[in-house]
């Protein structure tokens, strides 16, 4: 089972257009697949879920798509707040709070606040994130240190938002593009990548369970070779 699993839910889009729906309708029920493989990711033991719901990229959107996304993610924490925390959830935010609205902070705050005691699984939300403004910003961090540690893979890892998280074993992205996206640049280097053609509001549990088959074959050779032939 992967530790750490992180997702680019792509399709929303084009799941609401084959509808005659307006986007933002996939987005809204791209919802319903959000609390769908939190629950799997609980109930299979992952340890750690990263969900890609607002990149530094798409402040390029249309203004009310824009709008419409900060509101869902507030009316996402008001309606699941409860029982994400029921469940042992704990909630972390990776991303940059510049230009985020108050109100959206505000209640993401609250849901860190509410969950950090939690041990179950934790969600990281990846919100106003891009993965090169995060080097940037660890870059500018580990300079700001009195007295810098020697600079080592391990040492610079740990001025990035993620710091304390392993990278992810797993990525997901659905709906057929294949493509990083400026998701997790530094952490994905030894991420296994499946791409999934079902676009996000259609992905759930079926789905999610043939992409851990998939996993589930893949050999980890981390730069190395086969381990019979080592
Ligand atoms: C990409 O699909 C999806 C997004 C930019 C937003 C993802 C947001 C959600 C799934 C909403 C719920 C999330 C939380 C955590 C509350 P797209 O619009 O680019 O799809 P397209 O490629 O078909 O246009």
């Amino acid at each position: 089972m992967p530790v750490h699993v992180a997702v680019i839910m792509d399709g929303n889009g084009r799941w609401a257009q084959k509808r005659g729906l307006p986007r933002v309708e996939g987005h809204r029920e791209g919802m319903n697949s959000v609390r769908s493989i939190i629950n799997q990711c609980g109930e299979l033991g992952i340890s750690y879920l990263t969900l890609y719901a607002f990149s530094t990229e798409n402040w390029k959107r249309p203004g009310p798509e824009i709008q419409f996304l900060m509101n869902l993610l507030i009316e996402y924490l008001k309606k699941e707040l409860a029982e994400l925390h029921r469940q042992g959830v704990r909630i972390r935010m990776l991303g940059t709070r510049e230009r985020v609205p108050e109100k959206v902070l505000k209640s993401i705050d609250q849901a860190i606040a509410m969950t950090q005691n939690n041990r179950g699984l934790q969600l990281n939300l990846a919100f106003n994130y891009g993965g090169r403004r995060e080097i940037l910003d660890a870059i500018e961090r580990f300079c700001q240190q009195p007295s810098r540690p020697p600079l080592s893979e391990e040492s610079f890892a740990g001025f990035l938002y993620t710091a304390d998280i392993p990278d992810p074993d797993l990525l997901i992205r659905t709906s057929g593009e294949m493509r990083i996206s400026n998701f997790l640049l530094w952490q994905l280097a030894y991420a296994e990548i499946v791409v999934s053609p079902v676009l996000w509001p259609d992905f759930r549990e079926t789905e999610m369970a043939g992409v851990i088959a998939e996993f589930q074959k893949r050999e980890r050779r981390f730069g190395g070779v086969e381990s019979k032939s080592a």
